[in-house]
């Protein structure tokens, strides 16, 4: 499964390309907006600093309108992925950038019909969304493993992007559910690296590691 990092942070996109394990980045307007400035010089730097699909949002509701702001972005760097909203329209937006050969990540998923219907219309990338179902009493990791069989069922060829992921449990189980990528948000990946009993492990090794010298150290003569 691969990883991206769900995040319009430069910083900690550059950690985890640094950790060698970054595959992609999602934004939306609501993480862009934590960091604000220019959306287009981040997504610029973003795409530069992974070779993988960076995720960038269009806002807009008519199809005429997501396609202006969809083709802009793509002009920003090859590896730009349009993110566009389930809706009517856009399906069609979708399908219209598919014509063009841009590529698209349908966002707002949370039922395995939208996901068929997004796949269906030509998007590369299906982004249901786990937590957000979770938060509501549903059992979002459903929605990953449907998509995911029906693609492998009928050789489709889009990919399931687990999206809203909250925790660590949530990417175990995206990947174990079939999940192509899932996206996750830094502080999440870092609950990933940590475990108590490595923390504990590496200070008893350099402890023990310091014991041995100093002995060593000791016994030697003169
Ligand atoms: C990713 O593409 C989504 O925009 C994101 O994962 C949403 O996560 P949230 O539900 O934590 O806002």
């Amino acid at each position: 499964m691969k990883i991206f990092l769900d995040t319009a942070d430069i910083e900690e996109i550059r950690t985890a390309a640094r950790w060698g394990i970054l595959d992609g980045v999602t934004t939306n307007p609501t993480l862009y907006a934590k960091v604000g400035g220019s959306y287009e010089d981040i997504l610029r730097e973003v795409c530069s600093l992974t070779p993988g699909p960076v995720s960038a949002e269009v806002v807009a509701d008519e199809v005429d309108d997501m396609l202006e702001e969809g083709r802009a972005f793509a002009k920003l760097a090859p590896n730009i992925v349009v993110k566009v909203p389930m809706s009517e329209n856009g399906l069609e937006a979708i399908s219209r950038f598919a014509e063009e050969g841009i590529k698209t990540n349908c966002t707002l998923i949370f039922s395995t019909n939208q996901g068929l219907l997004a796949a269906k219309a030509g998007a590369s990338l299906i982004s249901p969304f786990v937590g957000r179902l979770d938060d509501i009493n549903e059992d979002g990791m459903i929605v990953i493993r449907e998509l995911a069989e029906i693609f492998a069922l009928h050789d489709i060829e889009s990919e399931v992007l687990a999206a809203s992921i909250r925790h660590p449990l949530h990417v175990t189980q995206a990947a174990l559910a079939g999940a192509h990528i899932a996206t996750l948000p830094f502080k999440v990946l870092q609950q990933m690296v940590r475990h108590p009993l490595t923390d504990k492990g590496i200070v008893q090794f350099k402890s023990d590691w310091e014991k041995a010298r100093q002995a060593a150290g000791a016994g030697t003569p003169g």
